[in-house]
């Protein structure tokens, strides 16, 4: 069945197979749109309906668009989330580009060699998309494609592990240019008096991380953000979740929200909060981008404090051994464990990454003071750790960055360097509580971690030059949201840890072995999902073949979320893969 599954979506790009009809006209059918509709769609947009491009195609000969010299920036920027994300052709994770063996792929290692494919195909694209500039483009796409019964995708930066921004045959809206960013030193939520706040920030739904930053940072004001410069963070981000360095202080981005603009299934557009569509809002600050296409987020802002952080790199080598028997790799995750709960205590947060050979470990503390306290918490993990036999310790630094954007530049670069785009990049993960950390469950969640590890690196073919496991201290410790008013898996709450095993596959690998691939990583996340029955993981970040997945995305909220689903979409017009409301793999 698994294996059905994976195929079904790598490959299924056919006309949709709906038992249930909704959505499903394709081209070539009798009801798919003729030129004279799609051109009367485009005039009342403003012309903004544009006929997809694959990014790749200029370096295809046979294709109408071959150019040399844009095929030449192309390859430059082919592993780059930022030059990714600002077409609309194009996805972070390439396998979502492609079905089956049609798209329109450079060789992910190589991108300067040709192109694997002989013809450039839309693969997992869709025909014609949006480019959205305001609501009445949002809901103009949204009412032509519920009148022609059409499927609607809708895209920001593509970023999706799940693949959900793009689905074949549908007609997409990107809202990447729904760029504005406005900062409010007062403000009260629109006819909603009982919400006044100070500082707060408004981001269209296409504002990218990197350019949400310094804005804010220009009224010396940070952002709950996340981890890479080129994440979107007012789209799948901000209503699925949201976690960054701020996250065990301040909580989730979802937390901070405010109000949103949306356009619903109707096409109607509605400005809500806790006094308008308070049930609507509910779901958007966690039940992820099926409800509405959001407009714009307007979210609470904190004081800019220093960022401090601790930069550890070493290898060591396995020499035939497994990840289970390593005493080095046992010492460096016992370490970690160990000191987690401390750590939290105190705020200190961060991202560890398990290699091959390698271990590349982050450890931040958001503070305002001189970096002494982050060398405090730290001292005695890191003289465990440094004297830890046969580990080449490379690198060990303490830094204090006084801006956001300085401390985000050295996030990226290791983003870049560590989970590098424009490859087929998959992820497995799993929420693990506080009561793991206790010292009786150390060896069980060391073990757990190990076995893990060799599972995710036990076949022949996985890049080793990218980590097997990000271990995320960013969790919302100190936030519990006792009055429920987001609707992300309670178990954030309760959880020290967002760990996430991941690898990929890159040029030229024949579909069963993707297929192994996606099932060894899925696997390799069984040891900690065993270690939590009825747990959670983080909706954004897991496999696409996660099994019960309404409750591992969103446990007890689940219900309550498909309720509001149901009264704000009845028709399915927004269902995406394993979004709340999906009614499986044939939609
Ligand atoms: C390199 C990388 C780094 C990441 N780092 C972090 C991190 O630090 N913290 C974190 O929490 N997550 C992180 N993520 C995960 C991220 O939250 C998800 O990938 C998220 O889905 C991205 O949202 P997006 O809108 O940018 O992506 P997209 O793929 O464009 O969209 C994701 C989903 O949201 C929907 N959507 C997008 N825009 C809208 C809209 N305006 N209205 C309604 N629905 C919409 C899409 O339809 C899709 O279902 C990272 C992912 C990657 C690839
Ligand atoms: C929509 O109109 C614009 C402006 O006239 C044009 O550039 C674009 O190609 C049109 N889109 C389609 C799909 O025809
Ligand atoms: C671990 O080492 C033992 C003995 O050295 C060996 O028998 C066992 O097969 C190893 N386990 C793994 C998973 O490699
Ligand atoms: C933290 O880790 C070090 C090893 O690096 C260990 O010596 C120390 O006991 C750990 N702290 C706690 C509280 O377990």
């Amino acid at each position: 069945m698994k294996g059905v599954l994976v195929a079904l979506f790598l490959a299924g790009c056919g006309k949709a197979l709906a038992t249930e009809a909704s959505y499903d006209c394709v081209p070539g059918m009798p009801c798919w749109p003729s030129a004279s509709e799609w051109q009367a769609l485009n005039q009342s947009i403003g012309g903004r309906l544009i006929r997809t491009v694959p990014w790749a195609a200029p370096c295809y000969i046979s294709s109408p668009h071959y150019n040399r010299d844009v095929c030449s920036a192309i390859q430059d920027g082919y592993t780059t989330g930022l030059e990714r994300e600002t077409v609309y052709g194009s996805m972070q994770a390439v396998q979502y580009e492609v079905c089956g063996d049609k798209g329109c792929l450079l060789q992910s290692i190589a991108p300067e060699l040709p192109p694997l494919l002989q013809t450039c195909d839309l693969g997992r694209l869709s025909a014609y998309h949006v480019d959205a500039r305001d609501g009445s483009h949002v809901a103009a796409a949204i009412n032509f494609a519920r009148k022609h019964n059409i499927r609607l995708s809708v895209k920001s930066t593509g970023h999706d592990y799940l693949g959900r921004s793009v689905a074949p045959n549908t007609l997409a809206i990107w809202t990447h240019n729904l760029a504005t960013t406005r900062y409010y030193p007062t403000f009260t939520a629109k006819n909603c008096p009982s919400v006044q706040r100070t500082n707060v920030g408004e981001m269209g739904a296409g504002v990218l991380a990197r350019d949400a930053y310094p804005f804010f940072q220009d009224y010396n004001m940070a952002v709950c953000g996340g981890n890479a410069a080129s994440v979107g963070l007012a789209g799948g981000f901000g209503l699925g979740g949201g976690h960054g360095v701020f996250t065990p202080i301040y909580g989730l981005l979802v937390d901070q929200a405010i109000e949103f603009d949306v356009v619903t299934a109707d096409g109607q557009l509605r400005t809500i909060n806790e006094c308008n569509d308070p049930d609507l809002f509910w779901a958007m600050r966690g039940g992820g981008g099926t409800y509405a296409v959001l407009l714009a987020y307007r979210f609470q802002l904190y004081p800019a404090i220093p960022i401090h952080m601790h930069h550890f790199k070493a290898s060591f080598s396995l020499i035939g051994e497994s990840f289970s028997n390593s005493s080095i790799v046992r010492a460096l995750v016992t370490a970690h464990v160990t000191n987690q709960t401390y750590w939290s205590e105190n705020s200190i947060t961060g991202r560890f990454y398990y290699g091959y050979d390698f271990a590349e470990f982050h450890t931040i503390l958001p503070y305002d003071d001189d970096g002494t306290k982050i060398k405090e918490v730290t001292k005695n993990w890191l003289n465990g750790i440094q004297s830890i036999p046969g580990l080449t310790v490379e690198m060990s630094e303490y830094d204090s960055y006084e801006k956001y954007s300085d401390y985000n530049a050295v996030a990226q670069e290791a983003a870049a360097r560590l989970t590098p785009n424009g490859f087929a990049a998959n992820v497995a993960s799993r929420l693990l509580p506080r009561s793991l950390f206790s010292p009786e469950s150390t060896t069980s969640l060391v073990n757990a971690v190990l076995e893990g590890l060799d599972i995710n690196f036990g076949i022949s073919n996985i890049m080793k030059s990218t980590p097997g496991l990000e271990v995320m201290m960013t969790t919302p410790v100190h936030t519990p949201d006792t009055e429920g008013a987001t609707s992300v898996h309670p178990d954030w709450r309760k959880s020290l840890w967002h760990a996430a095993y991941m690898g990929g596959w890159t040029k030229g690998t024949p579909l069963s072995m993707q297929q192994s691939i996606i099932e060894r990583i899925n696997n390799a996340a069984q040891p900690l999902r065993n270690l939590t029955p009825g747990g959670g993981s983080y909706a954004n970040e897991d496999s696409i073949l996660v099994e019960d997945w309404q409750s591992t995305f969103w446990g007890p909220n689940y219900d309550k979320l498909l309720s509001i689903k149901n009264k704000y979409d009845p028709t399915h017009l927004f269902d995406c893969y394993k979004c709340v409301g999906w009614r499986g793999a044939n939609e």
